[in-house]
């Protein structure tokens, strides 16, 4: 889904979005406005607020996708409106900081943050964006709403004149068949800001973490292997699990299909990335020494999160570069899991 992520204009559309959940929070709320300027902007950004506000007030709510479409084809015409008065970076990450903290979405830091860390990439798809607000909501919310961008819908394709091959039912393997005993580890979250003892319910995307103060008195801490609230996995977790597995099981190689970092999307630079890739590396060499890993990619492993710019893409503040070559390092060159032919496609 690269279209949908990047499409997406993250912020002021899932901010839309979600205001359409929760559209009462924003009325009445005053102004605190920096520069004639950002005031005007203010203004303007509520007073749309506000007309979509009460066009839902006339909806039928009992349809919440309609609701949803509705918020969609609004926030894709106030970011053209914004565009329309040559709003700048600056005030984009104010505005929209502002309206998600007004708004309640996410605690203030959280808002802050996450303006910060999509801001780069809402410019560049906004600047370079070719859909039609009926097309981004055609595509974000489905049909129902507009008319999605389907870049197949021209494309004819001739099949060659082979015909079909027959069906051939897979067979089960005849007793005494080799075996391989493979280790599938997928989706690890490893949050290096875990901390045992902290506050599990801290009212943000994920908790558990350093910054996130003690728990309530009646509530029980982070515990040392990881927590079912909204946390991700501590070191002492993986590198248990790991501990455990390599005494107890042999593998024959391991497949590693992503998603190392952990949930803190509004927060995470391209070196907290790439320290993750490289202390799960290390881990994985520590405790399955001359076990081959076969690695794949997962959605979370870039920064911002999603965001997989195709090699057309060559601008050193926006290439995907900084990860491609890394995967690179990390799975070639320093521990031979990959054969150096692979090195090219890789980095594509
Ligand atoms: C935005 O910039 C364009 C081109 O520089 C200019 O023609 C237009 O008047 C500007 N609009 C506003 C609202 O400042
Ligand atoms: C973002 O991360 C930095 C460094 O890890 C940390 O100091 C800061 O408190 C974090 N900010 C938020 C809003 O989580
Ligand atoms: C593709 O094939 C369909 C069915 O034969 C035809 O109606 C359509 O015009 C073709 N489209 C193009 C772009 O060639
Ligand atoms: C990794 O190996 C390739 C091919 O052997 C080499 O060209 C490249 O310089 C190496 N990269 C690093 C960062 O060591």
């Amino acid at each position: 889904m690269v279209l949908k992520a990047t499409v997406i204009l993250g912020l002021l559309l899932a901010i839309c979005v979600k205001l359409g959940a929760h559209p009462v929070y924003y009325m009445d709320q005053g102004l605190t406005a920096k520069s004639s300027r950002l005031e005007k902007l203010e203004k303007l950004v509520y007073h749309e607020l506000h007309a979509f506000q009460s066009r839902v007030n006339s909806l039928d709510l009992t349809l919440s996708v309609s609701l949803e479409c509705e918020a969609c084809r609004f926030g894709a015409e106030l970011i053209h409106i914004l565009f329309t008065q040559n709003i700048t970076e600056k005030e984009v990450v104010y505005l929209v900081s502002e309206v998600c903290n007004v708004a309640k979405i996410e605690s203030t830091r959280v808002c802050q943050a996450v303006a910060l860390e999509f801001k780069d990439e809402f410019f560049y798809v906004a600047d370079n964006l070719v859909l039609t607000p009926d097309e981004i909501c055609g595509t974000l919310i489905g049909t129902s709403c507009g008319h999605p961008y389907n870049p197949t819908t021209f494309w004819n394709i001739t099949l060659p004149a082979t015909p079909k091959p027959p069906i051939i039912p897979p067979k089960p393997p005849k007793k005494g068949a080799p075996i391989s005993r493979v280790l599938h580890l997928a989706d690890i979250h490893y949050d290096r800001d875990y901390m045992t003892g902290s506050n599990t319910e801290c009212g943000e995307p994920l908790c558990c973490r350093s910054n996130d103060g003690p728990p309530a008195p009646s509530k029980p801490g982070a515990g040392k292997y990881g927590d079912y609230n909204n946390c991700d996995a501590p070191r002492s977790l993986i590198e248990n699990a790991f501990q455990h597995l390599s005494k107890n099981e042999k593998f024959d190689y391991i497949i590693m299909t992503g998603d190392l970092p952990a949930h803190n999307i509004w927060n995470q630079s391209r070196s907290d990335q790439l320290e993750v890739l490289k202390e799960i590396t290390d881990m994985l060499l520590k405790y399955f020494p001359g076990v081959k890993v076969y690695p794949a990619v997962g959605n979370h492993e870039s920064s911002p999160v999603n965001s997989f710019p195709p090699p057309s893409i060559s601008n050193k503040d926006l290439s995907i570069s900084w990860l491609y070559n890394a995967f690179a390092y990390q799975w070639v060159n320093r521990t031979g899991w990959l054969p150096s032919d692979t090195v090219a496609d890789i980095k594509k």
